[in-house]
């Protein structure tokens, strides 16, 4: 669990595409805060920056007080080095092992003892309600539980920061409105710090605590829901409420 401070941070691919551009935010401790915009705004760009998948070419980012990238200092953190918990925009669960092994995985890697494991996996599969699946094959789950397996996997190693790129956009509905709910809940079980993207307004507005609305890499407002939806800084701001 932790801050996350952007200051100044930038992507810039070749000479001129900048997908971030001078991104200042600070998330606090236990926020749950949404990335909101349209497509091509730079959200997924940010959130790889964060877990330390895409190096930032200007700015610095710092976890509480320790820098974990600052493009001019040279300092890079890999992602293995950052505690940082992702779920992929196209979350994958891997279809050859069960739910248990899937979320597993990330632990096995890093040679943990069976015993930790076992007990590990089986305390977040219940959290996300999978305990009595955890042998199924992810080929005999739904949509909304395979979700959930994708989910505890981003669990499992007690991220300080919990990163979800779109983690719902595959689910109909019904499933939607209530994985939101879960994922909410969640989130202030344990108290994470939470970023989340989405282009869903409805979806960012009900589960955050602040909204970023983002627009061609740049940041167009900070604010709570309230404040975004009945005060947008910029005409941006306002269409983009209006439109959706
Ligand atoms: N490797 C790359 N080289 C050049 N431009 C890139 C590269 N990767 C991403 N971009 C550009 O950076 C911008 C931001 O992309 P990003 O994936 O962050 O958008 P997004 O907001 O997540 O969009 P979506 O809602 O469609 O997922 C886009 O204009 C994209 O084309
Ligand atoms: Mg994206």
């Amino acid at each position: 669990m932790s801050q996350v401070h952007f200051d100044e941070i930038g992507k810039l691919y070749g000479v001129d595409v900048w997908a971030v551009r001078s991104f200042n935010l600070t998330v606090n401790e236990g926020e749950f805060v949404s990335f909101l915009g349209p497509s091509g705004c730079g959200k997924t760009t940010t959130l790889r920056m964060v877990a330390g998948l895409e190096r930032n070419t200007h700015g610095s980012l710092r976890f509480d007080n320790e820098v974990v990238s600052d493009a001019k200092a040279k300092i890079f953190l890999p992602p293995e080095k950052r505690h940082v918990g992702m779920v992929f925009q196209s979350y994958a669960v891997w279809p050859h092992m069960n739910v248990f092994e899937n979320v597993a995985y990330p632990l096995r890697l890093k040679k943990i003892e069976k015993s930790v494991i076992q007990s590990e996996v089986m305390g977040v599969l219940k959290k996300v309600e999978l305990d009595l699946l955890s042998e199924r094959m992810p080929h005999q789950l739904s949509g909304g539980q395979q979700q959930r397996v994708a989910l505890a996997r981003g669990l499992v190693m007690k991220p300080r920061i919990l990163l979800l790129d779109e983690p719902l956009s595959n689910l109909d509905a019904k499933l939607r409105e209530k994985m939101r709910k879960d994922i909410r809940s969640l989130q202030k079980e344990l108290g994470l710090t939470l970023i989340y993207v989405t282009h869903d307004q409805a979806e960012a507005f009900q589960m955050s605590d602040r909204v970023v609305v983002m627009n061609a890499g740049a940041v167009q407002q900070v604010g709570t829901p309230h404040e975004i939806l009945n005060q947008p800084a910029t005409n941006f701001v306002k269409d983009f409420i209006h439109s959706h």
